[in-house]
């Protein structure tokens, strides 16, 4: 059945010229049958480069904007509309215009995880790869970091030059792992390191060995000469982690390292959304104009 579904998206993504986009976290037969897989910075700034018109996203709804909003003339079609993350709608856009008025200096810095209304009022966006890198490159001492508090706190503390304002938002997957049952996990494994994505809680971070976006999660575990991990992210990166290396051993540290917007995409969604083209990401012009720019100066950052 799934070789089935395989070969007809297989023919149907030649046959219309389509080129599949999917992230770590969506279900492993996707990841398989994806052109590219990638963490969201390696995502967006590919759909820049793609030969193909039209690009079909595995992913939660800001990606797809994302790749909308940097390729106006492209069609972007969604694996699966309702695939949203929670955290990008948790910044209140009353909120950053009080402070920028607060601040009249402040860069509103955005976690790519949110929505085009909420980049449309930033300027400039970061991914969990580049934020650090990004925000230190910033002339303005202020920083208003939306939505992710946690993030925003872990690069904080690696620039103690800058003055933070943090917002509220938060991932309800990563939050859930606690860090009890990390250090429950390292008791078990205690020759394992421990791979983080930097929207755990500050607890988490404080107990690991690596803290990085998907890809660069993947990266350390690949060159790592050490034979076990633990993993503290959605537990899709398990498929990419254990491709690369098939020596080594992975473990996850708690039973919630899932998130249920990503794993809505499957097959058979990817098979219809080939099939009707649908649904495409259609954004408003002048909301796009503006939720452009600071999408377009994060590509020039971090180069
Ligand atoms: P990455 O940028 O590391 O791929 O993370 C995206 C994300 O949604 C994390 O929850
Ligand atoms: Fe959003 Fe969290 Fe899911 Fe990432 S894991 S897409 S931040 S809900």
């Amino acid at each position: 059945m799934d070789k089935e579904i395989k070969n007809k998206i297989a023919r149907l993504k030649e046959e219309k010229d389509v080129v599949i986009l999917a992230h770590y976290y969506v279900d492993d037969l996707v990841q398989e049958i994806a052109d590219y897989v990638g963490d969201s910075y390696y995502l967006a700034e590919l759909a820049t480069r793609v030969p193909q018109n039209t690009i079909l996203f595995c992913g939660v709804s800001f990606m797809g904007e994302s790749a909308k909003l940097l390729n106006e003339g492209k069609t972007v079609v969604m694996a699966d509309a309702d695939a949203d993350c929670p955290m990008a709608h948790m910044a209140e856009i009353s909120r950053i215009r009080k402070v920028r008025e607060q601040y009249p200096d402040v860069a509103v810095v955005c976690y790519v995880n949110s929505t085009a209304q909420i980049k449309a009022e930033s300027d400039v966006c970061v991914t969990s790869s580049n934020a650090v890198r990004i925000v230190e490159k910033l002339p303005n001492r202020d920083i208003f970091f939306i939505p992710d508090e946690n993030l925003g706190r872990y690069v904080a503390e690696q620039l103690p030059q800058k003055h933070f304002i943090f917002n509220d938002g938060f991932c309800h997957v990563h939050k859930e792992i606690a860090a009890k049952d990390l250090a429950a996990a390292k008791d078990l494994h205690p020759n394992a390191l421990v791979l983080t994505h930097p929207e755990c809680t500050a607890e988490v971070l404080a107990l690991s060995d690596f803290i990085g976006s998907t890809s660069q999660m993947i990266d350390f575990a690949t060159q790592s000469n050490q034979k076990e991990f633990l993993v503290c992210t959605e537990n899709g990166i398990f498929y990419e982690l254990s491709q690369k290396n098939p020596g080594k051993k992975f473990y996850p540290v708690s039973r919630h390292q899932c998130c249920p917007n990503m794993k809505r995409i499957r097959l058979e969604s990817v098979l219809h959304a080939l099939q009707t083209l649908e649904p495409v990401v259609t954004l408003d012009a002048e909301l796009s104009e503006k939720a452009r720019l600071p999408l377009a100066r994060m590509l020039e950052l971090a180069k």
